[in-house]
């Protein structure tokens, strides 16, 4: 165990022995080192830090309370700027730290920050907190093992700081950086900086501050939507500025320490507090309203930051203790918050206290975290979202005190986790996902047909995809949105940017008219993740047929059949040469690319085509009913298994009998319910509150697909092969049925 040896000169009384900040034990678990001092110590002199220690809850309050009396000055009135570096960080500004002012300076500054802090402005962050959350287990997800709080926590907690300011990527690694420098600059406030480290860490900071000066003198100009704008434009009635260009940079610096590590910090811990209680994450699993309380649970037993100091700005007596003016005094939040005249079993980590909230984790009265808001949204999503795609997510077997020691804002710097890659298949069944995209570009690629092009509004890179993908487009239209799938037309090695081809069908339900009428660039448009149902299976060679906008699937396709050297052909028909799109990008291909404009050449002689049977040969195709349903026939002597295909409508079905009703199981619930004639699996399932996933609710996107475990099942999708009906491993359960004779179905749901 690591403790320090002997403390600097002692000032005053009383000390307390045992109470080491810098101790592994301490690191451990800040609230029990301090309870093994609290009893006999409630207040106590810390040479090391030259400072007070305030540890029971009621002088906590007391001190938070008086700003008048325990001034928050002395946080950062003593930092030292370089002289070198003055020019560009004048060394009175420090002192401007919204947490180290007081009243009056602090009411202005802290009223001009608050207007991006709002709840609104949380929730309207929500949705963009768990599309990066699963953006960034989308990277690692496979690999069953990583450092946790680099590769998840601090990225989600950087990200989202980015967006919330309106940086883009190309400050990430400023922004990455200042999150250690400034944590260094506000703690040699108190904690001196090791000389070692001082010019490098000074140097650093100042070159991002003059960026941020910049950034906020740009954003003055031409103000965005964005929290750096919020600060950079207010005025006061008389027209002035409210805050300084080398204010609001000075703002940005804090935000990037108080808002990335701590809630960072709250995650990893409660990784650890959830892995002594696993029972926890299954509840929260069951119920998400719970993540907040994990969250709460989480900074209540190990606050982020474990203290909170102020300056004595007067004698005074706290506990029996005599301080002296000019004093420092540390006040204790993971004391406070364990303290047990205050909370029942204060060690014990319980996701079910009756009031979550009833803590100091970010303290009280006029300091009071100002990014609280953002910590909750960011760290009970955060958290949600890393368990619902990895629910065996757990610490490694050993976890190293791996800190950057420092009382004040004590770091961990890793978080090593292992888990089941069998969770990533498993998720995909339950969790559907999507994401905000911006329609970046907009073309009339032929009669009636229109290519659209999405980016991240951040640009970074698009979840990957293989040939014969889809993605749901949520389309607005009056009175609500239609949900409809269109093919990824672009390269899957494009990674910023996906294309798709849409063909307005006049006489369609107003999908396709929408997205024609009312998708202009720059719109944002929520669309899904890739999904397939159309894959592509390694083959030496393909003929690929595509009826009009059924191009759009097979684009992708000859890239992936051209780049592996196989042998290939494409009958492309449509009903004339303007209305088939992409044909330019086709003419490189030369002969193997046979168009067929109904106009010009009539149908497509499919017969003639695949008269001859090429063993070794798979056919991909993608268009309109009547076209698959003549290849199906003249395929019909071909081995079972060579044609894939995609459907824009559903099949027709046949049925030679009325429906029956029948019984489901849905295993995994424990839920048997009747599925009376007229309702679907699916509809019986969401009435009875199961996770189901759905989007067409036609039976040809895909969503639904669920393991048949017992039973079988007539099948009415247009996804599944006869052999994978015939098979009957899973069902869509929008359209499909149990079988005739078959009384109950047991699905893995
Ligand atoms: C688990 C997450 C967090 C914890 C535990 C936490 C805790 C704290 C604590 C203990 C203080 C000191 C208050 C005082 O001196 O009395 C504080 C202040 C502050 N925090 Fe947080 N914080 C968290 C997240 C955030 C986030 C996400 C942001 C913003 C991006 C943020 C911004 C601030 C600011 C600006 C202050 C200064 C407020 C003032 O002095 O008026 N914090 N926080
Ligand atoms: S919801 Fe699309 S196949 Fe069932």
């Amino acid at each position: 165990m690591t403790e320090t040896a002997t403390p600097p000169a002692a000032g005053r009384c009383p000390v307390a022995h045992g109470f080491d900040a810098m101790s592994d034990d301490y690191y451990r678990d800040p609230s029990t080192h301090f309870a093994r001092v609290r009893d006999e110590h409630p207040v106590f002199w810390y040479p090391w830090l030259n400072a007070w220690v305030v540890t029971r809850r009621e002088d906590v309050l007391r001190v938070l309370a008086d700003w008048r009396e325990f001034s928050s000055s002395g946080n950062t009135a003593t930092i030292e700027v370089p002289e070198k570096h003055r020019d560009v960080v004048p060394q009175g500004l420090m002192s401007e730290m919204i947490v180290g002012t007081d009243p009056d300076l602090h009411t202005v500054h802290r009223n001009a920050a608050l207007r991006g802090f709002t709840q609104d402005r949380m929730e309207a962050l929500r949705p963009q907190i768990e599309e990066r959350a699963h953006r960034i287990l989308d990277k690692i997800e496979t690999r069953g093992s990583g450092d946790l709080m680099e590769e998840y926590c601090l990225e989600l907690t950087t990200q989202t700081l980015l967006a919330h300011l309106g940086l883009g990527w190309e400050h990430d690694a400023m922004m990455r950086r200042l999150r250690g420098d400034m944590g260094r600059v506000l703690s040699s406030a108190q904690e001196e900086m090791p000389a070692e480290i001082v010019d490098e860490v000074w140097e650093r900071f100042a070159a991002s501050f003059a960026r941020l000066q910049a950034v906020v003198a740009e954003r003055r100009e031409n103000p965005g939507d964005d929290f750096i704008s919020d600060m950079a434009t207010q005025r006061t009635r008389d027209g002035a500025y409210v805050l300084t260009v080398p204010q609001v940079a000075l703002h940005v610096c804090e935000f990037a320490l108080a808002g990335a590590d701590t809630t960072a910090q709250a995650m990893a811990n409660a990784v650890l507090f959830l892995a002594e209680k696993e029972h926890y994450v299954e509840e929260a699993l069951q119920d998400p309203a719970l993540w907040a309380n994990v969250f709460e649970e989480t900074v209540r037993r190990r606050p982020s930051s474990p203290f909170a100091s102020r300056k004595a700005m007067r004698d005074l007596e706290i506990s029996g203790v005599r301080i002296a003016k000019g004093d420092m005094v540390w006040v204790s939040l993971a004391s406070a918050n364990t303290d047990p005249a205050h909370v029942e079993r204060p060690f014990e980590f319980d996701i079910h206290r009756e009031d979550p909230t009833d803590h100091l984790a970010f303290t009280a009265g006029r300091h009071t975290c100002l990014g609280q808001a953002l910590a909750r949204v960011q760290g009970a999503t955060g958290l949600r979202v890393l368990f619902e795609r990895l629910p065996s997510l757990r610490p490694a077997a050993e976890v190293p005190l791996d800190f950057a020691r420092m009382a004040l804002l004590p770091v961990r710097l890793s978080l090593p986790v292992v888990w089941d890659v069998a969770d990533v298949e498993r998720q995909k069944k339950r969790v559907k996902r999507e994401m905000d995209l911006v329609l970046t570009g907009r073309e009339e690629v032929a009669d009636g047909v229109v290519a659209l092009r999405f980016a991240h509004p951040d640009g970074d890179v698009l979840p990957d995809w293989e040939p014969g993908a889809h993605v749901d487009v949520r389309v607005p239209v009056d009175g609500g949105v239609l949900v409809r799938q269109y093919s990824l037309s672009s390269s899957p090695s494009q990674r910023h940017e996906w294309r798709l081809g849409v063909l307005r069908e006049e006489g369609g339900r107003g999908g396709s008219r929408a997205v024609h009428d009312r998708l202009e660039v720059g719109a944002r448009v929520r669309l899904g993740w890739p999904r397939n149902n159309f894959r592509f299976v390694p083959s030496p060679r393909y003929v690929f047929v595509a009826g009009g906008i059924g191009i759009t699937p097979i684009l992708p396709m000859i890239e992936k059949a051209e780049a592996e050297g196989a042998e290939w052909e494409l009958h492309y028909g449509g009903r004339t040469r303007s209305s088939m799109a992409f044909l330019d990008e086709l003419e490189r291909y030369g002969d193997r690319v046979r168009t067929i404009p109904q106009d010009e050449c009539g149908h497509p002689d499919l017969p003639g085509i695949f008269a001859a049977v090429r063993p070794g040969t798979l056919v991909y195709a993608c268009g309109p009913e009547p076209l698959l349903t003549a290849l199906e026939g003249a395929l019909a002597h071909w081995p079972a298994g060579t044609l894939h295909t995609e459907r824009f409508a559903p099949r027709k079905v046949v049925r030679d009998a009325p429906d029956e009703a029948f019984e489901v199981e849905f295993a995994q619930s424990g839920v048997r319910a009747r599925v009376p004639v007229g309702k679907s699996v699916l509809q019986v399932a969401e009435e009875h509150g199961i996770t189901a996933l759905s989007s067409c609710k036609e039976g040809t996107c895909g969503t639904c697909e669920t393991r048949i475990l017992h039973g079988s099942a007539d099948h009415r999708d247009s996804i599944l092969t006869p052999a994978e009906q015939a098979a009957d491993g899973t069902m869509m359960i929008c359209v499909s049925r149990a079988a005739r004779g078959c009384p109950r179905l047991v699905l893995d749901a």
